[in-house]
């Protein structure tokens, strides 16, 4: 999402004259776009504007300016903060104001002090940003922001808000235009992306197809989702729609009931169980991916010995895993029986030398598979191209004719450390 949320603040402020720099000593402004999700996250951004202090200094040496914002979630949970331990900083904005940029630019220019917008704003932000501008053949598509599920670890639903769900007129309208300008595959995103409703009578089920029957949409992936808002007219997508990828990301985050009942998920380990089953009858090639927290408050060896059974179980072939991380205002770092860092460590290395070799596994079982590529970039030989498979994996071929922009059927040959080896089928 944060991915999104700067390409879009690149397109509100390129009517402004602003582009994007890879160097921060060239640059008239820089945005930092932070994550609150994890303690580690938020920490950095203090160490990222010592640094950016120093460059602001030498440009101001030489007479010249350098705008610095701090946006995203961080900004929002902690803007007081960030004012306070850094009162360089010209601009604290949340995740809902960036449409406002061009006028906190106009204001901080003028004003002198810093500018503070952490608002909740009634308008959607999304009625007033410009066109989505793409680059490639991939894109991303916000459809829904902001959470209402309250997990108790989890901060989201403080920095982001309140679920919101964009309207399915705005959303095809966005991936139209993405489509015109090349985009082949695009990813629908939002916290909870499968709670959207934008329309009475509509579900991500119906708004997936409507997406597919977009001329020059020819891959569709959603993400991240959770297992309750997983509707009949989804799971039916995935046996209807080609275009829909056969692979899910649909985070557990622990195979223990006791703490899934703590967390506040709202499911238990069978029902996770039986929802994957009907996935899969719908879509027999169906790949799953999961996120997980070890460590949460109360863990015991055998909760955790569950997580370690249900990723075998379920059979996981790619995951996210965390240490769990106390978030200031969430149930969670409130409750008893925190669990020490060592133990954290150990668990946590345990269950990624698991996932390793499920995802190794799962690579192995690749070879000799037909599957169609998205061809997205060239690559260091000539006539190679590089592409995406179905289930994420970085594939490279040599392909000579064949042009970026195209789902060419490619037989795996061969795996590497970070890819697959594929020959036209
Ligand atoms: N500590 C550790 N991991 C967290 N996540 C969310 N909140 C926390 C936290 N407090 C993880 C969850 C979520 C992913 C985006 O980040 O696994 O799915
Ligand atoms: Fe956070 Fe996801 Fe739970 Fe919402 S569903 S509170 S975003 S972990």
């Amino acid at each position: 999402m944060n991915v999104y949320d700067s390409a879009r603040m690149a397109d509100v402020l390129a009517p402004l004259g602003y582009g994007p720099t890879d160097r921060p000593d060239e640059a008239d402004m820089v945005i930092l776009n932070t994550c609150h999700i994890r303690e580690k996250a938020a920490e950095k951004v203090f160490s990222e504007l010592g640094r950016l202090r120093r460059i602001k200094d030498a440009r101001a040496a030489q007479g010249l300016p350098m705008v610095l914002a701090v946006a995203g979630c961080v900004a929002q949970a902690e803007g007081e903060e960030v004012l306070r331990r850094a009162p360089f900083v010209d601009i604290v904005l949340g995740p809902q104001t960036y449409h406002r940029l061009p006028e906190m630019v106009a204001q901080a220019a003028r004003a002198g002090g810093a500018v503070l917008d952490t608002e909740f704003p009634t308008e959607p932000k999304f009625d007033f940003l410009p066109e989505a501008r793409a680059e490639g053949t991939n894109a991303f598509l916000a459809i829904q922001e902001g959470c209402d599920r309250f997990c108790t670890f989890c901060v989201v639903p403080y920095t982001r808000g309140a679920e919101y769900s964009r309207p399915a007129a705005a959303v095809l309208a966005e991936a139209a235009s993405l489509a015109a300008q090349g985009v082949r595959e695009i990813t629908v995103i939002g916290q909870n992306v499968n709670a959207w409703h934008g329309e009475p009578g509509w579900d991500l089920g119906s708004l997936l197809t409507a997406l597919a029957r977009i001329d020059g949409i020819e891959r569709l992936r959603y993400t991240t989702s959770h297992p309750r808002d997983m509707s009949d007219s989804l799971i039916a997508a995935h046996r209807d729609l080609p275009e829909l990828m056969p692979f899910l990301h649909l985070p557990i985050q622990s195979g223990s009931n006791r703490i899934l009942a703590a967390m506040n998920r709202g499911h238990d380990r069978d029902q996770y169980r039986r929802l994957t089953d009907r996935l899969r009858a719908a879509r027999p090639d169906l790949a799953l991916s999961s996120d997980f927290i070890v460590g949460f408050p109360g863990e015991t060896d055998a909760d955790f010995a569950d997580t370690l059974a249900l990723v075998a179980d379920i059979g996981f072939v790619q995951t996210y895993s965390f240490k769990y991380s106390p978030r200031p205002g969430t149930p969670a770092a409130a409750m008893g029986d925190q669990i020490p860092e060592a133990v954290k460590e150990a668990r946590l290395a345990e269950l990624q030398a698991l996932l390793q070799r499920q995802t190794e596994a799962f690579n192995q079982s690749c070879v000799g598979r037909e599957m169609s590529v998205l061809l997205d970039r060239p690559g260091r030989y000539e006539d190679q191209l590089l592409g995406r498979s179905p289930y994420m994996q970085p594939v490279h071929v040599r392909a000579p004719g064949q042009r970026i922009g195209d789902v060419v059927r490619l037989r795996i040959a061969a795996v590497h450390p970070n890819s697959l080896e594929a020959v036209l089928a």
